[in-house]
Order: C-alpha cells, then structure tokens, then sequence
C-alpha cells in the first residue's frame, strides 16, 4: 500500500493548534456580506408573522425604520424590499408598480432619510402587482409578454430610482430588460444607480414561502413560471444569461435559489470578474427552521456555515433572512 509522501506531508500538522487553524483559514464570514430581505405591507404598527417562514415578518413603515436600525447597528450593508400589496390594488396592467405614491417608493424615501448610508435595494419585478401572480403581463392565453413587460419594469425601475434606490434589482428573467433599464435610468441622469441583474434565476420549488409571504401563491394557482426561469438542471445556460446581462450593463449578479446551486456561484465567479450576489431564498430558510424547531440541527452552527459555504463558493454578499441572526451570532 502506497501512503504518499507520509509521514513528510501530515495534513493534519496545521490543524493541531487553533492560532494555525486560524491562520490557515481561506474564508471568513462577516456581517457586512449580508443582505436582510424585508417584507413591507401598507398601515400602521403592525408586524405579521409569516406562517411559513418562522421569524419573518411583514412590516409596515414605522416598523420597518425599526427593523432597518437593528440591522444598520448590526454591521448589515444593506436590506432589499419586498412589498405585498393589497389584492384591491393589483390589476392586469400593474400599474401600482409604478406609483410614485406607492408602498415602495414610500419606503424607500424614510429609509433614505432615516439611515442614509444604508443601502436600499429594491426589486423590479410585477409578480407582487398582477392578478395572475406572474413576474409579466400576459396575453388571453396565458404566456407572458416579453417586451410589454420590459416596458413596465422601466417604468417600475425609473420609479424605484427617483424615490432614492441605491441598486435597482430586475428579478423577472425577461429578455433585454437589463440594456433597457439601464438606457432609462442614464437618459434619466440616473447614472449612478446599480443595477443587480437576478441572471440566473431557476424555476425553483424553493420559492414557495416568499410566495406565501406576498400573496402571490394563490393568485398563481397552478401556473408556473417555466417560460422565463430556468431549468434547474442548466449550467451553461446561466453563464449564457450572466454575459448577457454584463454586456447590458448590469453592475452586479444574481445566482438564486442558493444551496442548490453553489455549482453555478462557482462557475460565475471563475468566469466572470463582476461581483456575484446569491439569494439564500426562502425555502431555503424555512427548512433549517423547522428542523431547529425540532431541535434536529443547532440552528447557530447550520446557519453560519450555510452562509459560509456561499463565501466559499464565491459569493460576494449573500440575500438571506437570517441576517440579523447571523450578524449578531459574529459580532
Ligand atoms: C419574483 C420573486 C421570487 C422571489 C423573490 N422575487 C420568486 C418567484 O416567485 O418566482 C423568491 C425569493 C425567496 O424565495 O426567498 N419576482
């Protein structure tokens, strides 16, 4: 039997003592590569629990403006906003996504007010605003339009950049949206505004409580949304949509869902030299959840190392809510 170079290489000779461990360490996990995800809902002092999502809540402005300092005192660059808008407010054109009096634009501008250097990340997208639950318009059968649809999330972008976004982020997977929306907000003298372009964004079964956390669930019934995410057994294809996007002008990338593809993170960041987010999505969360509940898992440690596998494959920041969790855990 052939034992290599041993005993000359002992690979476990730097693992012995903790100061070597840490000096070996390749990856470090902090609170500024987080971002906390944060569910916002029109009124007043309320916070709603999100079934199935423990931990998660929707919070209207005055709460939100509380939630946000927990996170900007916690180290966590920036939060992204998702809003549910009521079932009275949406319709088949979606025009409440370009409000300026929306619920987005709303929040955007006390946040900006109230914690300025924080950054404030907005999704473009329709699905919270259709009645069909769908991330486009649609003709009478049912498909979604794809220029249509480009034309709203203009609008829907430029919306979000006035009131004060700091990163506009088109998560609805339409063709061109990127070239387009960056045209607008230049011709607009928007020029310092980010755009992260969610690229390779998959046709994942992870996405079901965010979806129960907007209300866009039921409203979908059983339609998907294969037309315009991806497969999830394509690689090549996200590399296709990454250069894409980057050519367009997107300033950063979008790989989500997250755990089930570090594979992709991976590939991006060794092709690419563009800073690379991934979204530990909801699914994702809820499952880690319940097993803690259970007491099945130490929620601490699984947490911190998810997070730290995202690191190791390459991510830039992370999307995840358990960012206020983990940025106290490292403090
Ligand atoms: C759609 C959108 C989705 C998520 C955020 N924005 C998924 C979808 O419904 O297709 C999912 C995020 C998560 O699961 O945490 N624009």
């Amino acid at each position: 039997m052939s034992t290599g170079h041993f005993p000359f290489t002992r690979m476990r000779r730097i693992r012995m003592k903790k100061f070597a461990r840490d000096l070996r360490c390749e990856t470090i996990l902090t609170a500024k590569d987080l971002v906390l995800p944060l569910f916002i809902i029109d009124g007043k002092n309320s916070v709603e629990p999100i079934s199935s999502m423990p931990g998660v809540f929707r919070y209207t402005l005055d709460k939100v403006l509380e939630v946000a300092a927990q996170a900007q005192a916690l180290g966590i660059p920036a939060v992204a906003l998702f809003p549910v808008i009521s079932a009275s407010k949406k319709s088949l054109d979606a025009k409440a996504a370009w409000d300026d009096k929306g619920l987005v634009p709303i929040a955007v501008k006390a946040l900006k007010k109230s914690f300025p250097t924080l950054g404030i990340i907005t999704d473009v997208a329709l699905d919270p605003y259709t009645t069909h639950g769908q991330d486009g318009f649609i003709d009478a059968s049912g498909e979604i339009l794809n220029d249509k649809t480009v034309d709203g999330l203009i609008k829907q972008a430029l919306c979000h950049a006035k009131a004060g976004a700091d990163i506009v982020a088109p998560s609805d997977m339409m063709d061109g949206r990127i070239g387009c929306i960056r045209e607008a907000l230049e011709a607009a003298g928007f020029h310092d505004t980010l755009i992260l372009a969610y690229s390779a964004k998959y046709a994942s079964s992870f996405y079901g409580p965010f979806r129960d956390a907007v209300g866009s669930k039921a409203s979908l019934g059983k339609a998907t949304k294969d037309s315009y995410q991806m497969d999830p057994g394509n690689s090549d294809e996200a590399m296709q949509e990454i250069a894409l996007d980057l050519d367009e002008g997107a300033d950063i990338v979008m790989v989500k869902p997250g755990l089930s593809y570090l594979d992709i993170v991976r590939r991006a960041r060794d092709k690419f030299t563009a800073p690379v987010f991934v979204y530990n999505v909801s699914g994702e969360y809820s499952m880690v959840k319940a097993a803690a509940a259970n007491k099945w898992i130490d929620e601490k440690k699984v947490v911190l190392e998810l997070l730290l596998s995202f690191k190791r494959a390459g991510a830039h920041a992370i999307f995840t809510y358990h960012a206020l969790d983990a940025a106290k855990w490292l403090k």
